[in-house]
């Protein structure tokens, strides 16, 4: 279950998408990132949605397949935190993959509904406030553990893995932030 997880997060929505649309490869541009953020620079908001949605699945699908078959809590947030890895290191693409949010969201929203719905808000309020997609992540990670030991306990230390490889995969993001040149978003008029 969790190498089918970990091959079905090998396939790298981003970079099928920008193939799909003729854009170039996002790890070649922008902040080099194969994820939605990223091919919203490079490509707009349609391609950006589809990347979003491919990648989302690949998190919700199989922490419902666990479900499906009773694995419980523990068991089902292991098999999204591989699905998570298969983001990151996607056996597919030479192991270059992305920095696995919306992946992570997809098998937190499948794993406790809650929990994403807070992560989810929480981002979005961080997303608000400084336009920074990475500052909006990042801080969701850390209420995402918070929200599980809370409410799923058993879920707790596959989601703290998974916070802590997310939080270890934004560094070239600190940096930019620690330097003020993170990317971000212009507000709209
Ligand atoms: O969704 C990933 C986000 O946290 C950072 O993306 O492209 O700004 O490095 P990016």
């Amino acid at each position: 279950m969790c190498a089918a997880a970990y091959l079905g997060g090998s396939i790298s929505s981003a970079i099928l998408v920008c193939r799909l649309f003729g854009y170039p490869d996002p790890r070649t541009l922008g902040s080099n990132n194969p994820g939605a953020t990223n091919v919203l620079r490079i490509g707009g908001k349609p391609a950006a949605a589809l990347t979003l949605a491919g990648d989302v699945l690949k998190g919700v699908i199989p922490v419902l397949v666990a479900h499906a078959l009773h694995m419980g809590p523990f068991i089902a947030a292991l098999v999204g935190l591989f699905a998570f890895l298969g983001h990151l290191f996607p056996v597919f693409f030479q192991f270059q993959g992305g920095k696995g949010v919306a992946t992570a969201f997809g098998m937190l929203f499948a794993l406790h509904w809650l929990s994403g719905l807070v992560a989810g808000i929480t981002w979005l309020a961080v997303f608000g406030l400084n336009r920074i997609s990475s500052i909006a992540s990042l801080s969701a990670f850390v209420v995402a553990p918070a929200c599980i030991f809370v409410w799923l306990r058993p879920a707790f230390w596959p989601m703290v893995v998974l916070s802590v490889v997310m939080i270890l995969r934004h560094r070239s993001n600190l940096q930019k932030l620690l330097r003020g040149e993170e990317l971000g978003f212009k507000k709209k008029d």
